[in-house]
């Protein structure tokens, strides 16, 4: 299979796993993010996007696009996320959905859905949803998140199809953010882009400790549970100023969104989205009748960086 990079290497990972390691890692000025390649002349791929979002950059630009970020997410409020991921959950339900089938293509489509509606992208909301098996929740915008998702953060292996389905698939966001290319579409697709995977993460595995007679307490005991012991995203990387990369893993307290400059500014959107799915999932768990199986069957999902 061809890759992007080349022949695959994998460079000689030196690996923090010690919380305190950790946080000095992420909080220390010395190490940055590593670096991706600048985009010369602005185009709808993957790699214009990897070049102009907050997340692979350092320095002027970092604290630019970072600023943007923030304020965006300043209008975007978590209860409304809360409602609507519970709204739009249950209408994927009510069609005689049955939970346990349903949480991965929920917990993959719901987040991202919600989130691009309130942020204005077009197609969010758009009538071919899906309500049932593997593409419950699908919609355009979904879809073209989860390709941009598979191929956001580099990574040598990654294969020229994949990288040109994603290209295809900012083409398509950059449409429906307006067909702007500049830092604030591409902020805007970094926010789908980010929440997919950990979100998901998140939900499925929570879903478990909120079911049945166990799950009677607030949702949130269930995701700091798993924010706690099961971080979503497990590891990040920093580069030091030799070029070393540094892997360093976000296990221990308080560390499952980060820490430093580049932590997590979309914490609470995430609780708030996976809180309103976990709540919509136990409602309709409780609806079924008694015997049948409950919400909670967790996808096998692959450990991802955030
Ligand atoms: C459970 C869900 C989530 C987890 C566990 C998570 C975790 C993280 C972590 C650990 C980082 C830091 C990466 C690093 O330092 O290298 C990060 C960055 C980021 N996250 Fe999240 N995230 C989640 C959901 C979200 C959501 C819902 C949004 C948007 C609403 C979001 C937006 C971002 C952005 C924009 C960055 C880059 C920030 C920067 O580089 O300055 N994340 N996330």
């Amino acid at each position: 299979m061809p890759t992007v990079a080349g022949p695959r290497s994998q460079p000689n990972l030196r690996r923090l796993t010690r919380p305190d390691d950790v946080r000095a890692a992420l909080e220390s000025p010395a190490l940055i993010v590593p670096p991706v390649p600048a985009v010369a002349i602005p185009a709808p791929t993957a790699a214009w996007l990897r070049a102009t979002v907050a997340r692979f950059s350092s320095g002027a630009d970092h604290d630019r696009r970072r600023a943007a970020t923030v304020a965006e997410l300043a209008g975007v409020d978590p209860a409304r996320l809360r409602r609507r991921a519970g709204v739009r959950t249950a209408a994927i339900l009510a069609p005689g959905g049955h939970p346990a089938d349903l949480v991965g293509p929920i917990s993959c489509t719901v987040p991202v859905a919600v989130l691009a509606g309130v942020l204005g992208c077009a197609d969010s909301a758009g009538p071919e949803i899906g309500t049932s098996g593997e593409r419950a929740g699908e919609s355009g915008v979904t879809r073209a998140v989860a390709d941009v998702a598979e191929a956001y953060l580099p990574r040598p292996d990654i294969t020229v199809a994949e990288e040109a389905r994603a290209d295809r698939a900012v083409a398509a966001l950059v449409r429906l953010f307006g067909g702007v290319l500049d830092e604030a579409t591409a902020m805007r697709i970094s926010l789908l882009v980010q929440t997919r995977n950990a979100t998901a993460a998140l939900v499925e595995r929570a879903a478990p400790d909120v079911r049945g007679a166990a799950g009677a307490g607030p949702v949130e005991a269930a995701i700091d549970a798993v924010l706690r012991s099961d971080p979503p995203a497990r590891s990040t990387r920093r580069m030091t100023a030799t070029g070393a990369i540094v892997e360093v893993e976000l296990a221990g307290p308080e560390l499952a969104f980060g820490a430093g400059r580049h932590a997590c500014p979309g914490r609470a959107q995430a609780i708030a989205l996976a809180a309103g799915i976990l709540e919509a999932l136990r409602a309709a768990d409780r609806r079924r009748p008694p015997g049948a199986p409950t919400a909670g069957a967790p996808a096998a999902r692959p450990a991802d960086r955030p």
